[in-house]
């Protein structure tokens, strides 16, 4: 399993993370393509990430409208990353950094602010199925596995995730 290279984060500027509308779905989705076929390509093959695409690309119109939170962050002008939480439940439905832009601090900004509403809606935890690839960021971030590795089927394709949370109530 190759790991990606470490960029210092401190040193790049923050982007700004600001609601999405929804004529920013286009450039969302072209993020979300080039997040997965970047960041996922070592622990999930040809299908698999057609069809993590596929589930988001399907569905991101219609829930740009609603029921759940979304956001981009954008630097120097240009959407470079994607989050999206349900605020029923605290699951993290999507959180998505275009190919050249991971490692750089936005995932993390895009978190925080994920966290930083469910805090405000008081929600107990945050959770999602996480990405293979994307563990390491999780635990960073605070999150811990909840169960075991699990096959979601989407599109006929069996896709491993982790299951993971992080309590909002202890910090
Ligand atoms: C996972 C993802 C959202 C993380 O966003 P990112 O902008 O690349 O991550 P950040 O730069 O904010 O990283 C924050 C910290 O996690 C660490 N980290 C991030 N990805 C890591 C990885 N794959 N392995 C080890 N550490 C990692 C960073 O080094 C940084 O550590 P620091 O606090 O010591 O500086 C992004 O890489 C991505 O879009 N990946 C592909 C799509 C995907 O898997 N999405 C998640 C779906 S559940």
């Amino acid at each position: 399993m190759a790991i990606p290279p470490r960029t210092n984060t401190a040193l790049v500027a923050s982007p700004v993370v600001r609601a999405l509308r929804f004529e920013d779905v286009p450039e969302a989705l072209r993020v979300v393509g080039r997040a997965v076929e970047h960041g996922c390509r070592w622990h999930y093959g040809r299908a698999q990430r057609d069809a993590v695409y596929a589930s988001y690309a399907s569905h991101l119109f219609v829930e740009a409208l609603g029921p759940f939170e979304s956001w981009v962050a954008e630097r120097g002008g240009r959407t470079v990353g994607v989050a999206q939480l349900d605020p029923a439940d605290g699951r993290l439905r999507a959180l998505f950094v275009d190919a050249g832009d991971q490692q750089r601090g936005i995932g993390r900004a895009l978190l925080a602010e994920v966290e930083a509403l469910a805090r405000r809606r008081g929600l107990g935890r945050l959770h999602g199925a996480m990405s293979l690839n994307a563990v390491p960021f999780y635990e960073r971030a605070g999150f811990r596995a909840a169960a075991g590795v699990e096959r979601l089927v989407s599109a006929r394709i069996a896709i491993p995730i982790l299951r993971m949370e992080k309590s909002l109530t202890s910090q």
